[in-house]
């Protein structure tokens, strides 16, 4: 089975950025700790702060992937174009939040995504990405 992981703007900054909402775990570190958990799944990684580049990796692996871990960051709340994308391929892909995004203000409420996503996970830190790995 081979998933990709796509994580969205500022979430290159895992470890430094506001960790009392996101933790002080950088995600490359959480990266290797998944390898390692899911040996058996052929696992990508790719992180982006342009839209126009989750739009292009989102059509490039769209096709022939078992499976997309998306985690849009601000974009889910604002971006019709990647909600569109997601609507465009044929892979399913499982929306994810490290923070649980209806705890916090109302325009985190509000996702593109989620309308066409398989799933969506929210507000388990890190252990958002594991559950929804094994959701595949
Ligand atoms: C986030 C939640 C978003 O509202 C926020 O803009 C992010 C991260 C999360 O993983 O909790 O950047 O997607």
């Amino acid at each position: 089975m081979k998933l990709i992981i796509i994580n969205g703007p500022n979430l290159n900054l895992l470890g430094k950025r506001e960790p009392d909402i996101y933790g002080n775990r950088s995600f490359e570190v959480f990266y290797e700790s998944l390898k390692e958990k899911f040996k058996n799944i052929e696992l990508e990684y790719y992180q982006s702060n342009l839209e126009g580049e989750i739009i292009n990796k989102l059509h490039e692996v769209g096709f022939n992937y078992d499976g997309i871990i998306l985690n849009a960051a601000a974009y889910t709340h604002t971006s019709v174009a990647i909600g569109d994308a997601v609507k465009a391929i044929e892979t399913p892909v499982v929306e994810v939040h490290i923070s649980n995004v209806h705890a916090r203000e109302n325009f985190r409420h509000t996702s593109f995504i989620a309308k066409n996503a398989k799933g969506v996970i929210s507000g388990f830190g890190l252990q958002s990405y594991i559950l929804a790995i094994q959701s595949f």
